[in-house]
Formats: structure tokens, C-alpha cells, sequence
């Protein structure tokens, strides 16, 4: 039992980016839990160190490329609010992500990895914990602004995104899927994927309950590179960190600092919104298509509709009133 007010459940929180960015929200908000969602040696390995940040913190084990895994860790989580032994939900963060060599990485489901861990888990853990979450509250998705896939955002290193619901949650989908290239435009389309999926989820959750993305813009010194392949790797250890002395560049302590303030509200956003590092502002044009979300919605409610081994029960996500937000 945590002497905590509140809880908040945190993917991506064991290195990178996630990790300082934990570190400086238990260091800002004393009386959270912070429940780190990580896959079970990692979750292990950077426990000691956020306790001694605080001493509410714990982790639950959950690999999110494993529809039975999401849905098993989603159900630890209801159990331990359910019987108080965590304080109310306040808060949601998802920021784990993964880019990789190609298009052809594929999940015990059968689903394109990069695609399953980036999107489709951020839904399935949303639609299994979303009734137990207490307004005020805020949900955190972090994107990227190479979803704009154009050389002012991404300096050439990244295509553009290619949208196409339900093939690109299948291995193979792009051109050349085997290629270094395929695989970014897979990370890309991941990245749109998860606007889209804010503005649908901004647009069915109650009053108070907030969800925004946050883009941290290029980041050096993290691991989401390291099964990236190509010349990425190199670019962002040796070459990429000489230009942290620009703006241009960030280093994970301070996009840690910026995503712990998307987190805390400290970024004035309203639902829906895209944060880029400490400003809501407006994602690409492309990211703004509400057929699009709605087909996405029901395509995953399809993949997701009956309950998966582990999960406690299936949820009707249609009750809260639909509508169209500020963004
Ligand atoms: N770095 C950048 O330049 C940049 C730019 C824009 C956006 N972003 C986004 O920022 C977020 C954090 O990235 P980062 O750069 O800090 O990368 P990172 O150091 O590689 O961190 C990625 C996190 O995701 C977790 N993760 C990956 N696959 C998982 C799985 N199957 N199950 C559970 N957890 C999993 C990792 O856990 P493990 O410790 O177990 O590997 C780790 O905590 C990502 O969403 C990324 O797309 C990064």
C-alpha cells in the first residue's frame, strides 16, 4: 500500500527520453505513484534508481509487441486500483517507442512491430484502463515531428508517411518493406498513427480527462536508434550531437524536463492538442483527417473487440459523447 494521492502509469520510462523524464516527475510531484510499464530485466534495472528519487514507484511487466502481455498487465493494473492498493488513475503515459532496420519485424499477433508497439498497444491499454481514470486528468502520447516526413522536420533522414489502414499494421507493407527506408517510413507512419489516434481518443473521453501528444524533435544519446540500421546509428552518435549547441537539437535530461511538463499540465494544451517540446502547436496538415481516425478507431475496435486471454473483461468505449475539440 502507497501512502501516494494518485497514480500515474508510464510506458517507455526505463531509458532514453522516458527515463529523465520519470526521474523529474517523481522529483516534481512527491505524493504520485508512478507505475513504470516496462518489459520485466529493464523495469528491474531502473527501479533502484527512481526509488531513490521516491519511494512510490513500482513496475508492472508488459512487452508491448504481445496483444496477451498488454492485455495481462492492463489487468494487474484494474486489480491493484480496484482493491485501493494504488490510488486513484490520474494520468497516462505513453512513450514507449521503437524504430527498426525494415518493414518485416513482426509480433507473436502477426502485426507489423513497429506499428503494434507504437499504435496499437497506446490503444489497447487506453480502451482497458480508460474507465478507471479519474478527471482531472491528463494522457500523455509522445510522437514525433518527423510525422511531417518533410526535409524542414526531419533534414532529409526520414520519407514521408504512407497511410493505408489496415495494411500498414501487416509486415511488408511498403515498398522495398525490406529496406533501411521502409522501415523509417514505418516509424513515420507509426508517429501520424499516434496523432491520429489523440484526436480520436480527445474527441470520445469525458470532460477532464485530457489526451495530448508530445514531441520531443530530435533527441541524441537515446536507445531508439540502435535498430534503426542504415547510417542512423552513426549519424546520431557521432555527428547529430555536435549540433545539441543548436536549437535544433536535444539532449534526453532536458526533453525529459519538457515531457514531465507535458505530463504535469505545466504546458498549457488543450485535448487533442500536439505539444511540440513546450508549445501546443499545429501538427501537419495531413495529421487533421477525421475519416481517417474514425476508420483507424474502428479497425483496431475490430482487432480489439473481443476480450484477449488475461484481460479481465472487454469495455464499450461508445457511451461517452462524441465531439469535436479545440486543437
Ligand atoms: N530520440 C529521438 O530523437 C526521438 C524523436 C522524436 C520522438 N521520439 C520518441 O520518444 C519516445 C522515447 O524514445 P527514446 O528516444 O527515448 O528511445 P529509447 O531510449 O529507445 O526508449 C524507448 C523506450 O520504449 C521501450 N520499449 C520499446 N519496445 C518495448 C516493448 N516491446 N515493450 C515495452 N517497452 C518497450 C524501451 O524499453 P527497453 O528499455 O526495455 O528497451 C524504452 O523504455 C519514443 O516514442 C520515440 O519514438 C524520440
Amino acid at each position: 500500500m502507497t501512502t501516494a494521492t494518485r497514480t500515474i502509469v508510464m510506458t517507455g520510462a526505463t531509458r532514453g527520453i522516458g527515463l529523465e523524464a520519470a526521474r523529474e516527475f517523481l522529483r516534481r510531484s512527491p505524493d504520485t505513484h508512478l507505475v513504470v510499464l516496462g518489459r520485466g530485466s529493464s523495469a528491474a534495472q531502473v527501479l533502484p534508481s527512481l526509488r531513490e528519487v521516491s519511494p512510490h514507484v513500482s513496475t508492472v511487466d508488459i512487452d508491448l509487441s504481445s496483444k496477451a502481455s498488454v492485455a495481462a498487465a492492463g489487468a494487474q493494473l484494474e486489480d491493484l486500483l480496484d482493491s485501493g492498493e494504488l490510488p486513484p488513475l490520474r494520468g497516462l503515459v505513453f512513450n514507449a517507442g521503437v524504430q527498426f532496420s525494415n518493414a518485416l519485424a513482426t509480433t507473436v499477433d502477426g502485426y507489423e512491430k513497429t506499428f503494434a508497439v507504437n499504435v496499437m498497444s497506446t490503444h489497447q491499454l487506453l480502451r482497458q484502463l480508460h474507465p478507471h481514470i479519474q478527471a482531472p486528468a491528463r494522457i500523455v502520447v509522445t510522437v514525433s515531428d518527423a510525422h511531417f516526413g518533410d526535409l524542414r522536420h526531419t533534414g532529409g533522414t526520414m520519407p514521408a508517411p504512407q497511410w493505408a489502414i489496415p495494411e500498414i499494421s501487416r509486415p511488408g507493407a511498403f515498398h522495398r518493406s525490406g529496406d533501411v527506408r521502409a522501415g523509417r517510413r514505418a516509424y513515420v507512419t507509426s508517429k501520424l498513427g499516434g496523432i491520429h489516434l489523440v484526436h480520436e481518443w480527445a474527441r470520445r473521453l469525458p470532460d477532464g480527462i485530457d489526451i495530448v501528444s508530445y514531441n520531443p524533435s530530435l533527441v541524441v544519446g537515446t536507445g531508439l536508434a540502435r535498430e534503426s540500421g542504415g547510417a542512423f546509428p552513426f549519424l546520431m552518435r557521432w555527428i547529430i550531437p555536435l549540433l545539441t549547441v543548436t536549437p535544433l537539437v536535444d539532449t534526453p535530461v532536458p526533453a525529459g524536463e519538457k515531457l514531465a511538463d507535458a505530463i504535469l499540465s505545466v504546458t498549457p494544451a488543450a485535448t487533442g492538442a500536439y505539444i511540440h517540446r513546450k508549445k501546443a502547436t499545429a501538427s501537419s496538415t495531413e495529421s487533421y483527417d477525421t475519416d481517417r481516425e474514425r476508420a483507424l478507431w474502428n479497425w483496431l475496435e475490430q482487432v480489439y473487440g473481443q476480450p484477449t486471454e488475461g484481460a479481465k473483461s472487454a469495455y464499450d468505449i461508445r457511451p461517452s459523447p462524441v465531439r469535436d475539440r479545440d486543437r
